[in-house]
């Protein structure tokens, strides 16, 4: 998947990555001010387990952003995966591979891809 055609996935994905890189500052800082070392434990393994969920939110916006991720959408008929490959144009045509869903790629205002059916 492409960057173009990902504007929603990728505000939430961001959004998800801003939270997680708050909560290891936080929990920093908490940890910092924490005495007891069984708390200040806590804190370091709870910023472990954060920064874990940062760096795998990091790896998917970059395979978003990278144009040589195929864009692959859902078939809204049955739900098998419809490849529409790296890069698309607007307008590219996929057959559904396990219905006789036929569907063509549109870019909606918010830059988002979407399907629209086509007769079969
Ligand atoms: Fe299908």
């Amino acid at each position: 998947m492409s960057a173009r055609g990902s504007a929603r996935d990728l505000a939430r994905l961001r959004e998800d990555l801003s939270f997680e890189e708050e909560a290891v500052k936080q929990y920093g800082r908490m940890g910092a001010r924490a005495v007891d070392p069984e708390v200040k434990e806590l804190f370091a393994e709870l910023i472990r387990g954060e920064s874990g969920h940062r760096r795998g939110l990091r790896r998917v916006i970059e395979r978003v952003e990278d144009p040589a991720t195929p864009v692959v959408l859902f078939c809204p008929l049955c739900g098998w995966e419809l490849d529409f490959g790296p890069d698309p144009q607007e307008g590219a045509v996929a057959k559904c591979p396990m219905c006789p869903g036929r569907f063509a790629l549109r870019l909606s205002e918010g830059d988002d891809w979407q399907l629209e059916r086509l007769e079969p």
